[in-house]
């Protein structure tokens, strides 16, 4: 298959061009022909001009690159392979929302051709690629599985924001439902991956590394974040005692913080759906969803028992939150769990102003009806470290000191500026 796509002969097409779906078509587009496909209108007119919104990808990453983009499904032709990264979210009610999935895979269906390969690398729970999302390609179309096309899985990695690990210098699991179909779908990220692949033992294997890479994380920090709530009723430090745990060899160094955005706080719920329908209730997965999801209400309790203390009369407050988005150095504001916490102050009628040079403004006003400041003002009586973009690491104590009011708080909740001095600290 790699050699139809080098030759020409044949086209990959990336299905979703967002976080996942964009760096990989380019990587790919630059020197087999690729055709990044989304239903999204407009985000596809911006990357025609070579504009990612989500500044993932600079405009240079667009120069010199055999890539068409196209929201018309009419363009998927002569495709050899399809690697579908369309979102996979959970409904209001934390189950799997797999409308994206599924339209996705009846759109490559009807286009499917003789001997092509869709591989799929949203994350989804074990079963899901065979079980969901096979039965619409193969109601779609007049080919023959197996005998005509094979499917294929392999989880993204990606890390947006990360400049250290990279699309291509992180091993990436692959998994596919024949032998043959799996050396094809090696062979051809081999090509694109410095850092090489993992053949995972079968599909289902490789849905369920990718779910509990994020599961995993979700309830370390979770377990993190119980402590610290513990800590602070001890009137202790958790960064200290992390610090302190953490020369015993075998003490994994996690820390505590709001678990946002589309992956480590959504997957796990992926994994808890799919062993309900099996008949068995997780409990430690859903307790630690349970801390994180908590955390930022534990953050406002905290802040509002300091005006108290202080005699601040909360409604008259003013705070200052410095970072909006999930998580740092990106724009990306889905699932921010700094946006509960801002909507919870404001409940009280404290005044809250946003700074976050990175952060989408129109994605934010038109999702959640909020606005960001441009520069930093002055006399806020709370300022809320919220996310550690690199602009920030470089405020210093006497910088937050002249745009505070007396008796105000620094809450430092990613521990940016440990050792802060002049007013009162806290981080979780
Ligand atoms: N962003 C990450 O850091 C990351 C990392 C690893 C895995 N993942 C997983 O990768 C998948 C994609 O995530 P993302 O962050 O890139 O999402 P995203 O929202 O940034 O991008 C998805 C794109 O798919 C498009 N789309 C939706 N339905 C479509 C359809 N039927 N046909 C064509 N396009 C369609 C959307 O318009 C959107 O542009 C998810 O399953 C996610 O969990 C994401």
């Amino acid at each position: 298959m790699l050699e139809k796509l080098l030759s020409g002969e044949k086209k990959l097409a990336v299905i979703g061009m967002g976080y996942v779906g964009l760096p990989i078509a380019l990587e790919f587009a630059k020197d087999i022909n690729v055709v990044g496909f989304d239903i999204n209108e407009t985000l596809i007119n911006n990357l025609r001009l070579g504009v990612d919104t989500k500044n993932e990808s600079s405009k240079t990453d667009f120069i010199n690159k055999k890539i068409q983009f196209t929201n018309e499904e009419t363009d998927l032709k002569n495709i050899g392979v399809f690697i579908v990264t369309v979102p996979t979210p959970v409904t209001n009610l934390k189950s799997p929302d797999l409308r994206p999935l599924k339209l996705a895979s009846k759109t490559i269906g009807e286009r499917l051709e003789k001997n092509s390969i869709i591989i799929y690398e949203s994350t989804v729970y074990p079963g899901c690629t065979e079980e969901d999302c096979l039965p619409i390609l193969m109601e779609n179309t007049e080919l023959e599985y197996l005998q005509d096309f094979n499917i294929a899985y392999s989880p993204e990695r990606i890390n947006p924001g990360d400049k250290i690990h990279t699309l291509t210098n992180t091993i990436k699991v692959v998994s596919a439902d024949t032998p043959s179909c799996l050396k094809k779908v090696s062979d051809l990220y081999k090509h694109i991956i410095k850092a090489g692949v993992h053949e995972a033992a079968n599909i289902k294997v490789a849905e369920a590394s990718k779910i509990i890479e994020n599961t995993q994380r979700d309830l370390n920090i979770a377990l993190m974040n119980e402590l610290s709530i513990i800590f602070d009723l001890l009137n202790i430090n958790t960064n200290d005692v992390i610090e302190a745990a953490s020369t015993k060899w075998n003490f994994l160094k996690f820390y505590p913080g709001l678990v946002g955005g589309h992956c480590i706080g959504v997957d796990p719920y992926y994994l808890t759906y799919k062993a309900e329908t099996l008949g068995y209730k997780p409990e430690i997965i859903l307790a630690g969803r349970k801390v994180n999801d908590n955390l930022s209400k534990h953050i406002v309790k905290r802040i509002l028992n300091h005006f108290k203390n202080e005699n601040k009369t909360i409604g008259k407050t003013k705070i200052l939150i410095l970072g909006v988005t999930f998580k740092e150095n990106v724009s990306d504001i889905r699932n921010s769990k700094v946006i509960e916490v801002i909507h919870e102050l404001k409940n009280y009628n404290i005044q809250v102003e946003i700074y976050d040079p990175l952060v989408d403004v129109t994605q934010l006003s038109d999702t959640y009806n909020l606005s960001t400041i441009n520069s930093i003002n002055k006399n806020y009586d709370a300022i809320i470290a919220a996310v550690k973009h690199d602009e920030f690491l470089s405020f210093t104590n006497e910088y937050f000191l002249t745009i505070s009011n007396p008796k105000a708080i620094l809450i430092d909740i990613k521990s940016i500026y440990l050792g802060f001095e002049g007013m009162t600290y806290w981080s979780l």
